[in-house]
């Protein structure tokens, strides 16, 4: 018998496959003064320590330093976004010399072959949306449809794979019903309209985009999380379960494949833009979470929580949970996969500021994902979030995503081994058992279990 040794065995990934890291204006531009971020920022209390973004990771003076070293450990992709209150910071004001900037920035990605993917709203907002009630003013459709076609058009030529909008769940969850992210509002009736605004502004941008340039890619980032009933045996964990699902992810993905408003965004309600409006479907795919049922409304009637005895990031240490569950990844890739678009993974990662966890973190999900591709899900594309450390929202600085480790003060990079190993992957395009051998031996009976 012809045994395959242990060590030529590979999880191979499709031809062309685009491996990369992702990243947003305001977390690594610095200096962004003319958002409603940079505005909560000020303010003590909001963010951990009251660390401020600052300088960022300087990106609007010298993103270049990072596309270097991206060039260096080969990634072949990049998904970043371009910041509105740049582009426009007054109404109807464009700003040329923003949009040079992120022209040389694009040009740049490219000239190191990184083909670049572009975010058109990642969390932040001029200042003068926000004084107009921001994304609850449903007139933010047009002014979020203006802004879109001015920008496209001014880079299409230099990019062809569009998001919309990154995780409006989130946005919305943390704005209007925890209440935590600016305008730190607890409103039921804000969280509707704010979700119903950019789901409508998404279709019409969809539709924008491909006026101005046909042959572009467009799909929204949707943070999709498992969500697990505490107790599968018992009905009311499972009922609040579904709840969230429905809430969180279903009503939007459906809306943008059928182009029906469901309840509470809308009653009967078709919206011709929306239908059929993604050529893919972005995942950002984080961790799990175990629903119990709870009588409190404003939880939706379901308590988030993480299993006792699961694994957890860095982000344990504040309360804040990430738990290792890879499988979670291939359960949602086929599930998404059923709407028969490709997919990317727009965002997966996990705050490691020492990489002890990275290494085994990401070959876990890439397993995981090579499960779903493997099972006939139409996956092109993972983005590791994040390249380099970078802010990190109320977490400031304290939670550290990046395959590069940054000192804000000093401006200072070094990367992580966890660079070199992703560094490896994508010039392999696949994970051999060498290399878990290397990064992390205690998963090989789960990447390669013995015949
Ligand atoms: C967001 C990023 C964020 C990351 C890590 C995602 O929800 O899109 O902006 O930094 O998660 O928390």
């Amino acid at each position: 018998m012809n045994q395959e040794p242990q060590e030529q065995k590979k999880l191979q990934f499709p031809a062309g496959f685009l491996w990369g890291t992702a990243t947003s204006s305001h977390q690594v531009e610095g200096d962004n003064r003319n958002n409603q971020w940079w505005e909560f920022e000020q303010q003590p209390g909001h963010i951990w320590r009251d660390e401020r973004s600052g300088l960022a990771c300087d990106w609007w003076r010298n993103a270049e330093v990072d596309f270097d070293l991206m060039q260096q450990f080969g990634l072949p992709a990049h998904r970043m976004s371009v910041e509105w209150s740049r582009i426009e910071p007054e109404p109807g004001q464009f700003d040329h010399t923003a949009i040079d900037r992120y022209r040389a920035m694009l040009d740049g990605m490219r000239r190191r072959g990184i083909r670049p993917m572009v975010t058109l709203h990642h969390f932040t907002n001029p200042l003068w949306l926000e004084r107009m009630g921001g994304w609850e003013n449903p007139v933010v459709v047009t002014r979020f449809q203006n802004y879109v076609r001015y920008t496209v058009r001014a880079l299409s030529d230099l990019c062809d794979m569009w998001i919309t909008i990154n995780e409006p769940l989130v946005y919305v969850a943390q704005g209007w019903v925890r209440g935590i992210w600016p305008p730190m509002k607890v409103s039921p009736m804000g969280t509707v309209r704010v979700f119903r605004n950019m789901l409508l502004a998404h279709g019409v941008a969809y539709q924008t985009i491909h006026t101005c340039a046909p042959d572009a890619q467009v799909g929204y980032a949707m943070p999709v999380r498992v969500f697990q009933p505490s107790n599968p045996a018992r009905w009311l964990d499972r009922k609040a379960a579904n709840l969230k699902r429905y809430l969180g992810e279903h009503i939007w993905i459906m809306a943008t494949v059928d182009g029906k408003l469901r309840p509470p965004l809308g009653v009967n309600e078709y919206n011709h833009a929306l239908a059929n409006s993604a050529d893919f479907f972005g995942i950002n795919y984080y961790t799990r979470d175990l629903v119990r049922f709870h009588l409190d409304p404003r939880r939706l009637f379901g308590e988030e929580h993480y299993h006792p005895q699961g694994e957890y990031s860095d982000s344990g240490w504040r309360g804040i949970y990430s738990e290792y569950a890879p499988q979670g990844l291939n359960q949602i890739v086929r599930e998404v996969s059923v709407f028969g678009k490709p997919i990317y993974i727009t965002e997966n990662g996990l705050p490691d500021h020492d990489d002890d966890q990275r290494p085994r973190w990401l070959l876990g999900h890439l397993h995981a994902l090579h499960q779903a591709i493997q099972s006939g899900c139409d996956v092109r594309g993972f983005y590791h979030w994040t390249f380099t450390d970078n802010f990190e929202w109320s977490e400031g600085w304290g939670l550290r995503f990046g395959l590069v480790e940054l000192d804000p003060a000093t401006q200072e990079r070094r990367p992580r081994p966890s660079a070199a190993m992703f560094g490896d992957i994508v010039r392999d395009n696949g994970i051999s058992a060498t290399l878990v051998r290397q990064y992390a031996p205690s998963l090989l009976p789960v990447l390669f279990p013995p015949a």
